[in-house]
């Protein structure tokens, strides 16, 4: 008994005291629906988000809307934000191109993505590994010029749907790329989310030898039902970033058949159990999923979502 106390108490004394959520319902979550989300919805999206503690939030995408026809109204998106002082506002900027427009619209923090795996990357920005850092050089430049936060996202960090295994020196390779071009914060990014928690520690340790611990976030798609576990897994090992999509919702465009992020509510719940602080609030958030699913005319992806809304109906 003693001995289990003992074992309960150092394991929790290794995880975090507070854990930074990066919520990226209104960009992965919605990047990937087939049916145009009005705008107006979009900006709602934010604006409800950030009204329930969010105080880090994806808000759009600068990519080429030929690619990605749902980001299509990024700018107006972004214009039409109630902005929060204190709040950090992203979007994803492949290129120069994108990169302009993102300072144009005066966001907080801009993402540079890239993949540990060739194939995913030729998919996803129709270019090699190689010329995609290439490509990243002068944006991280022009951004870091522009006195943006740097963020950089690796997808296919556990697996890739084309090219299958991806190996920890291809994830450790980007992210030692990524600091050479001055990020702020490198996302190990799940995007199949076919990872397992021994393959997540060891992922995340290994990054952390190239890169601060600190400045390192976990983006874990949920397909194989390994988010949470993994998300505990990673905190174990002391990270403490994480990025959560409210309802579940989302995919990747070039990765089919891959379900949205670990759910925000979900998230929130077992940190909440944990006792580890995000300045966000779980019935909050709940309600935001359940409004965003009925706008979008869909189950809500949030099973702690749905349990608490159940809760609150019947009582
Ligand atoms: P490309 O076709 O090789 O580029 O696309 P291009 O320079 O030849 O441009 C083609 C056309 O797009 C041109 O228009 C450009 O002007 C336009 P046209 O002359 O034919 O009329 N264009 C743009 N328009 C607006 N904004 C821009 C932009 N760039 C070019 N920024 C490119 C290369 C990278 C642009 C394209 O492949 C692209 O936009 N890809 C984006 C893919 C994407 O958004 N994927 C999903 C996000 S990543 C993700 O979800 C993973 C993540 O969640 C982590 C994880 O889970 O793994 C982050
Ligand atoms: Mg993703």
């Amino acid at each position: 008994m003693v001995q289990q106390e003992r074992l309960g108490a150092s394991k929790q004394a290794s995880f975090p005291k507070r854990v930074q959520i990066v919520e990226v319902g209104p960009r992965d979550g919605l990047q990937a629906e087939r049916t145009f989300v009005p705008t107006d919805i979009k900006i709602a999206l934010v604006n409800r988000l950030v009204a329930a503690g969010v105080q880090r939030i994806e808000a759009a995408s600068f990519v080429s809307p030929k690619w990605v026809p749902q980001m299509a109204d990024g700018a107006a998106v972004v214009a039409g934000i109630d902005r929060v002082p204190g709040v950090s506002y992203a979007a994803l900027t492949p290129n120069i191109k994108g990169l302009e427009a993102a300072i144009e619209s005066k966001v907080d923090e801009v993402v540079i993505f890239g993949s540990a795996s060739e194939a995913f990357c030729l998919r996803n920005i129709n270019c090699s590994v190689a010329e995609s850092l290439e490509r990243f050089s002068p944006v991280a430049r022009m951004a870091k010029d522009a006195g943006l936060r740097l963020r950089a996202s690796i997808s296919c960090s556990f697996g890739c749907p084309y090219q299958g295994p991806v190996d920890v020196d291809a994830v450790v390779d980007m992210v030692r790329r990524f600091r050479d071009l001055g990020c702020d914060e490198i996302d190990i990014a799940d995007t199949i989310g076919v990872g397992t928690v021994r393959q997540v520690q060891q992922g995340v340790e290994a990054a952390s030898m190239a890169f601060p611990l600190e400045c390192l976030a976990g983006h874990f798609h949920d397909t194989y039902g390994q988010a949470l576990a993994n998300i505990v897994g990673a905190l174990q090992v002391g990270m403490s970033v994480f990025h959560a999509s409210v309802g579940g919702l989302g995919g990747c465009p070039y990765a089919k058949g891959a379900t949205g992020n670990v759910a925000t509510e979900d998230l929130l719940y077992l940190l909440d159990g944990l006792g580890i602080e995000t300045g966000i609030d779980l019935d909050a958030i709940v309600s935001v999923g359940d409004w965003v699913s009925q706008q979008m005319g869909k189950e809500n992806g949030a099973r702690a979502g749905r349990a608490l809304m159940a809760r609150k109906a019947s009582s």
